[in-house]
Order: structure tokens, then C-alpha cells, then sequence
């Protein structure tokens, strides 16, 4: 059995609910201020770890009461933190997040993690058989210290680009399965895209990106297409009466690493993956919203 390293963000999510999003300019009465864990590094990482795999965090709290609260949530949750650092003279990143109607708004405050660099990503040993897992929330030159040392290892590495920046090839290049939405495929490939296309024009842009690897373009509630070999895999989503989707494509990453850990076949993979996503969508908040492996097993043995 593989473990699961995560090099990515962690989060304080500082989340204003409201009856709808303000436009420019405007002001509108919320309902709640809430405070939950998140992060996109830290989602996932929660997701994989509560999905059963043996899972690492690499990435840096700011010395400030975020950063106490986060570290301790994390551990609960069965992270291994042994790589996240306390970084003096900055703040915990903080996601200023506005739902209404289930959707959401982010703006993403980097604080401590536009530190983390190579040598943070170099402390942990990866074997073959592990998953490294990374998105674009921390420094890109990072990135690619961390995957070409996972590929040095023989370990199979996943990137989320979210959210969405301009990449170099040699950063893609170092990739074996590069999940991402469809705003994110749209901006990569240069591409307009909206949520009604049909998948097999997800499929034609997917492919410009491919170069050998397994894109995954997850549709939200249409399920999730995968582009294997050049060949189009549509994993139908499952109707659920959605509160927060904040989170949910993290969680369908962090349960796909987790999946690929264990040896589980990319099909069997996406299918846990998409049911555990589906679960994420049903609760507020990013990191605690995580399903456990109990929970998916039960929906798929429904
Ligand atoms: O993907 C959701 C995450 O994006 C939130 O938890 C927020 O912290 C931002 O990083």
C-alpha cells in the first residue's frame, strides 16, 4: 500500500453566507460568518487521509491562532504534519469565501504559503508506489522540485492547477494524472468552455493537454470525463442536493490519490472518487466537510 504526499496550501476559509452574491459595487446583508479548515493542499490531504491512506502534508502555518487552530484540526484528522513549518513574520493563508445558493466566491490571501520551496518539499522520502499530489496554491518552481523528485522515486504524480495560472511545459511534463475543472482546462488550453458543452468537446481540448498523461476534467454534477490513451471515460455524477461546493474538487483529488495508493484500477478510482465528491457537496465548509471511507462504501453498496 502507497502513502499519499501532499505539497500544497492550508488555509483559513472565512466564509459570509447570503441569500445571493453582491454585484460590483454592491453591498448586500449575509447571514453567517463561519470559520472552517481549508486550503486546497489541506483538503485534499484531509480527504485522503480520512479515505484510509497513509498521508504526509508538506506546506507552512504562519505564527499567528490560525495557524495553531489548522495544525491542530489537521492532526485530528490523521494528517502527518512532521513537514509543515511555522513560518515567523507572516500570517496563515486566508480565503475570503462569500456562498449563496451553493455557490461560491474565493479570494485566496497566500500568507505563509508563498513560502514553501524546494527544500521544504525535499524532507520527505518517497518510494515507488506513492502518490504525490500538488495544486497551484504555492510556488510553481516548487512544484517541480517536488514532482521530479517523486518521479525520481518512481512515485506517480498528480496535479490539480487550480486555480487556474499559465504553466510551463516542464512542469506538465513532470505529470502523470492532471485533474482539473472545466474554467481550468479552458484556461489552459486557451479554449471557451461553459458547463453545458457537451463532453466530447471537454474531450477535444482535454487532449491538446494529455502528452502521454490521464487528464481528468471533472463536470460537477455531470460526473467526471477522463482522457486515457487518447480515449474519452465519462463517470456519470449522482443527482445530491448540493449546500457548499467549496471543497468538492479537492475532495475528488485527495480521494483519487488516496485510491491510486492502494492499487485500485483508474475506473474503480474515479467512480470512489466522484460518489466521495458527491458526499463533500452535502456539507458546508471545505476540510471538515471530507467523507469518510465508510461513507462511500455505504453509497456504493447502495
Ligand atoms: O478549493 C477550495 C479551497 O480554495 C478553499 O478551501 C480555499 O481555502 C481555497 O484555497
Amino acid at each position: 500500500m502507497g502513502r499519499v504526499f501532499v505539497a500544497g496550501s492550508i488555509n483559513m476559509d472565512v466564509v459570509a453566507t447570503a441569500e445571493r452574491h453582491p454585484r460590483i459595487g454592491e453591498t448586500v446583508a449575509g447571514e453567517a460568518v463561519l470559520y472552517f479548515p481549508g486550503g486546497k493542499g489541506a483538503n485534499q490531504a484531509v480527504a485522503s487521509a480520512k479515505l484510509g491512506a497513509r498521508t504526509t502534508l508538506v506546506g507552512r502555518l504562519g505564527s499567528d491562532a490560525f495557524g495553531q487552530e489548522l495544525r491542530t484540526f489537521l492532526a485530528a484528522q490523521g494528517v502527518d504534519l512532521t513537514f509543515v513549518k511555522d513560518t515567523a513574520g507572516t500570517h496563515s493563508g486566508t480565503a475570503i469565501i462569500t456562498i449563496a445558493d451553493a455557490d461560491n466566491t474565493i479570494v485566496v490571501v497566500p500568507g505563509a504559503n508563498a513560502q514553501v520551496d524546494a527544500d521544504d518539499v525535499a524532507g520527505p522520502s518517497l518510494a515507488k508506489g506513492d502518490v504525490a499530489v500538488s495544486q497551484f496554491e504555492i510556488p510553481l518552481p516548487t512544484i517541480a522540485a517536488f514532482f521530479k523528485r517523486a518521479r525520481a522515486a518512481g512515485a506517480t504524480t498528480i496535479l490539480n492547477p487550480a486555480p487556474a495560472k499559465q504553466a510551463d511545459t516542464a512542469l506538465l511534463d513532470l505529470v502523470d494524472v492532471l485533474i482539473l475543472n472545466e474554467t481550468e482546462l479552458g484556461f489552459l488550453t486557451g479554449t471557451e468552455l461553459s458547463d453545458s458543452d457537451a463532453p466530447a468537446r471537454f474531450a477535444e481540448a482535454a487532449r491538446n493537454l494529455a502528452q502521454g498523461k490521464i487528464v481528468c476534467v471533472t463536470l460537477g454534477r455531470r460526473g467526471v470525463l477522463a482522457l486515457v490513451e487518447g480515449e474519452p471515460l465519462l463517470v456519470a455524477g449522482r443527482e445530491v442536493k448540493a449546500v457548499d461546493t467549496t471543497g468538492a474538487g479537492d475532495c475528488f483529488v485527495g480521494a483519487l490519490a488516496s485510491q491510486f495508493a492502494s492499487g485500485k484500477p483508474l475506473r474503480d478510482a474515479l467512480a470512489y472518487a466522484n460518489v466521495a465528491a458527491s458526499i463533500c457537496v452535502q456539507r458546508m465548509g471545505a476540510a471538515p466537510s471530507m467523507p469518510t471511507a465508510k461513507e462511500v462504501e455505504d453509497v456504493l453498496d447502495a
